[in-house]
């Protein structure tokens, strides 16, 4: 980084520190981003900013919102950022999650536009702004913007201050224009996300929307060579990265003990010795569980003989849940689990367990480590990180990975057995795949997934990505 602070911007909070039983613990949370990060600033060191949002929080922070983490031997720093219920409201449930989320993974939930929300958006952006100016005061600093919370954030901090440099990952996926281009604030938000230097997404196709998106909405010069756009004297290239994991905290997680772990679960949950399918996911519209379960169901119906054979375990993390979809969402995979283990379970036998509440990874990477197989069934997903999770934890080159093809995984992990999750046969297919798959073709799938997961893990991912970063400063001035 030559020098310059790293300051790294992103809505969540890597730990998260809350009361149980009147003491101050912390936990991971849910979701591919925090995975994803928080090994890369373990490394490079430097600030996180993001929203404090644990009810034990403050309690272990300084004045300015500033505590070390990993809480049990810091090696960066966290800086927290206090919202309102109301600020949470308008930015967070709001613009965030009721709009752009939805409006960015066209999966047939409707956008909300809402004036109200989308002016608290743009204050709580400028609110980390300040928080981000006062932590890069005093010298060279790389602000690394972090996903659809804060497209407004880097147009801000290069008006203040036009000498950082400003990179911004969007985690998720971009739409096409003429699905992007209804948002009331197309402009406005593009203008902001081109005060970047660089912009970062999975995939070629989102750059390509991307650039359609703003080549329609605004004015701008483009050059489709090199991709960059011009806007406003500054110069923002728009490059795909596809994101990763760190592949050697599999073993970190499940340490010597996995099985005796794996064992208690299975009392804990009744599962018997019966082989396990898995699905990990925040209970969220766009990952697919109810489309899984419809699988599960139509997997008992076309072949009985697996009756008692198996369980599919679903760990669903409460996710969003003020959000009236994801309520109703919670809702649904309930009562789908039910009617599938009211239709094929028996007295000591039901096919669906549904774990509806937070896990941390240790408990996960025991589970993938000891089911049969794991199934991501995204409806539409940036990359998704759970299967690549799957993959770094079958150190034993055991278990079938059943991946949706409308993810960004599914590109460099063609050995998953690819599914369209919107075919129920397909999916049935695919499950029954992951009870049968012969060893040795399991251990050839799964030799060449992990060979792919290790060479194009999470550092690599910081490393071309910062390094791009470090190649695009001297010479913007002749890009275009
Ligand atoms: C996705 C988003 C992340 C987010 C994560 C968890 O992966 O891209 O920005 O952190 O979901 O969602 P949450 O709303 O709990 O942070």
């Amino acid at each position: 980084l030559g020098g310059a602070k790293l300051i790294v911007v992103a809505n969540r909070e890597p730990y998260i520190h809350r009361y149980k039983d009147g003491e101050v613990e912390w936990i991971r949370p849910a979701g591919g981003l925090t995975t994803a990060l928080d090994p890369v600033m373990q490394a490079c060191g430097g600030v996180w900013v993001a929203h404090g949002s644990g009810d034990a929080d403050r309690a272990v922070t300084d004045a300015s919102g500033r505590v070390g983490v990993p809480p049990d031997d810091p090696n960066y720093v966290l800086r927290r950022v206090w919202l309102s219920k109301d600020d949470e409201e308008g930015y967070y449930y709001g613009t965030a999650n009721s709009m752009l989320w939805p409006l960015c993974h066209q999966v047939f939930a409707r956008p909300v536009f809402d004036q109200i929300h989308w002016e608290t958006y743009r204050k709580v952006n400028e609110t980390f702004a300040e928080a981000v100016l006062e932590e890069a005061q005093g010298g060279p600093a790389l602000v690394f913007v972090q996903d659809y919370h804060f497209a407004l954030l880097p147009r801000l901090l290069k008006a203040a201050r036009p000498d950082l440099v400003v990179a911004q990952f969007w985690h998720i996926p971009w739409p096409g224009p003429e699905k992007f281009l209804v948002c009331p604030w197309a402009r406005e938000l593009l203008d902001g996300m081109l005060g970047n230097d660089l912009f970062g997404f999975h995939t070629q196709n989102d750059c390509n929307n991307f650039l359609e998106c703003v080549d329609r909405a605004l004015e701008c010069r483009i050059d489709r060579e090199r991709f960059a756009v011009q806007r406003s004297g500054q110069v923002t290239t728009v490059r795909p990265f596809p994101i990763s994991v760190d592949p050697e905290l599999a073993q970190e997680y499940l340490g010597d003990d996995w099985e005796d772990r794996a064992n208690a679960m299975r009392k804990k949950h009744r599962l018997g010795d019966r082989a396990l399918i898995v699905g990990v996911d925040r209970v969220d519209y766009t990952k697919g569980i109810p489309e899984r379960l419809q699988a599960v169901d139509r997997l008992l119906q076309k072949h009985p003989e697996l009756k008692g054979q198996f369980h599919f375990l679903q760990v669903g993390a409460p996710s969003r849940t003020h959000i009236p979809a994801y309520r109703d969402l919670t809702e649904e995979v309930n009562m789908l689990a039910e009617r599938i283990n009211w239709e094929h379970g028996t007295e000591d036998w039901q096919p669906v367990v549904f774990l509806n509440e937070h896990h941390g990874p240790d408990d996960i990477f025991v589970l993938y480590r000891a089911s049969a197989g794991c199934v991501v069934s995204s409806l539409h997903d940036g990359m998704n990180l759970v299967a690549k999770e799957f993959v770094t934890a079958r150190d034993d080159d055991r278990g079938v990975l059943v991946l949706s093809q409308f993810t960004g995984a599914a590109r460099e992990l063609p050995d998953a057995v690819i599914v369209n999750p919107f075919d129920v046969e397909e999916m049935a297919d695919g499950l029954y795949a992951s009870l049968t798959m012969p060893a040795q073709e399991q251990e050839r799938r799964m030799r060449r997934m992990r060979a792919q997961v290790d060479d194009h893990n999470i550092y690599r991912w910081a490393g071309v990505l910062l390094s791009a970063i470090g190649k695009l400063i001297p010479d913007t001035s002749e890009v275009l």
